[in-house]
């Protein structure tokens, strides 16, 4: 059974991920932020003086503190108390140092590491840019360029990674921080540590985001190489592309599912990109890893060739979050299950997302993500509000609809003949 434990961002970032660990606990009320800190800095006194959090993840909490030697600011990522215990330190500073061991332009080095009153951490330069995830948030699709030549800067590292025999195990959009025009790749060696922790080893589950985990690590497989990592970073790009991740759902469970059962969906349904970099896509997010491009490298060169025969037609504006591209732009918020039953709940959010993920293949229509919809999920929200919130520009329906509180607007003879009969379909279920 798969638990969510942890959804973290800057301070004051909106959340929007979904990070998974297998039958850990959540963090105990006796180990609150406050009392890891102290910890921290009684641990680290004379080395390094905590200012304040910078985030939390799922399995950490990261700090900006001083160096106090160099006298210059360090990011400090502390492990959660029981995560710490669960791990080891044997085995957390042996990842860490194959990690360490990396040295390369797109990967953010590690300077120091070790244990603290008990408690695993290590040390790595403050990044002051945005992660990848905060401007997604902010932008939701990339300009086509641009995300070709993030997801090619990331395959660089990760094949250099790759040929030194570390596999990340956990690229996602907020382990790539964007630094001065460059993305530089954080977390190498933490999943693997984690990885090999009692509670996951004992369940045989895995840790992980499920978003972007390959179908081979999502199943628990302990022998993961590094085309692992290339289908997380073809989730990635699908995303920067596209404004979601290519498997999405109400819980972790239907996310991992639907990487076995559903088809591989296609970038150009959504945003016109050349044929090439569809063909990269889908292949680079097969379902069999021998499917898959063999290393990043090659993912990396047919990117390269798709970036240097663009021209003109294909070239995509990048599109502004406040919906205002020309095209219609709608939002449709969670149905309400009105039925007796609270078990039909599921029903009521897989119609939700069908709707969404239709109107998202009619051409001109700009959808407001699942993610960002299912966020106002029981909420009473004001209309108005929640259409600057996604930045749609129209916002159409009723709350005195029985069924559907909030729809934004689509001219249904618009709608792909398939996929209303798919929808009347599940209708009459
Ligand atoms: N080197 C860094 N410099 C600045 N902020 C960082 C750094 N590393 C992590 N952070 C911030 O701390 C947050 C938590 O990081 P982490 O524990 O790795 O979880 P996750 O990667 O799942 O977000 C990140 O989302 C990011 O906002
Ligand atoms: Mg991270």
């Amino acid at each position: 059974m798969l638990t969510t434990i942890g959804r973290g961002a800057r301070r004051g970032q909106p959340v929007r991920r979904l990070t998974v660990a297998a039958r850990l606990p959540p963090p105990r009320l006796s180990d609150p932020v406050t009392t890891i800190l102290q910890r921290l800095e009684r641990g680290l006194a004379g080395r390094y003086t905590i200012e304040r959090e910078l985030g939390q993840g799922g399995m950490a909490t990261v700090f900006l503190a001083t160096d106090v030697r160099h006298d210059r600011p360090v990011a400090v990522k502390v492990l959660r108390p029981e995560i710490s215990a669960d791990i080891g330190a044997d085995r957390f500073l042996r990842e860490i140092k194959l990690a360490a061991g990396l040295t390369h332009p797109h990967i953010l080095p590690v300077h120091d590491s070790g244990e603290a009153d008990g408690l695993l951490f290590y040390v790595m330069p403050n990044m002051e840019g945005r992660s990848l995830r905060e401007r997604l948030d902010a932008e939701r699709q990339l300009p086509l360029e641009e995300a070709l030549h993030i997801t090619r800067e990331v395959a660089a590292a990760l094949d250099y990674a790759h040929r030194h025999q570390v596999v990340h195990r956990d690229i996602k959009p907020e382990n790539i921080l964007l630094h001065e025009g460059a993305a530089m790749v954080a977390d190498f060696g933490i999943g693997k540590a984690l990885s090999g922790g009692a509670s996951v080893t004992q369940t045989g589950m895995t840790l992980g985001t499920p978003t972007y985990m390959s179908p081979e690590q999502a199943s628990g497989e302990g022998d993961i190489d590094g085309r692992s990592d290339l289908y997380s970073l073809a989730c990635v790009l699908y995303e920067m592309l596209t404004g979601e991740p290519p498997f999405t759902g109400p819980t972790a469970q239907a996310v991992i599912a639907k990487r076995f059962v559903s088809p591989i969906p296609k970038v150009g349904v959504t945003r016109d990109v050349p044929p090439a970099l569809e063909t990269a896509v889908t292949r680079a997010l097969a379902r069999t890893p021998v499917d898959r491009y063999p290393s990043a490298a090659e993912f990396a060169e047919a990117l390269r060739v798709v970036t240097r025969s663009m021209t003109g037609p294909h070239r995509t504006p990048p599109e502004s979050p406040k919906g205002a591209t020309g095209r219609t732009s709608i939002a449709v918020l969670p149905l309400t299950n009105r039925s007796a039953d609270p078990e039909n709940e599921y029903f009521s959010d897989g119609m939700t997302e069908e709707i969404i993920n239709v109107l998202g293949k009619v051409p001109g229509i700009q959808v407001a993500s699942c993610t960002s919809s299912f966020a106002f999920k029981g909420k009473d929200v004001d209309i108005r509000q929640v259409g600057e919130k996604l930045g749609v520009g129209t916002v159409r329906g009723s709350r005195s609809s029985r069924s559907l509180p909030l729809v934004g607007y689509a001219p249904v003879q618009q709608w792909p003949r398939h996929e209303t009969g798919r929808i009347s379909a599940r209708r009459a279920e």
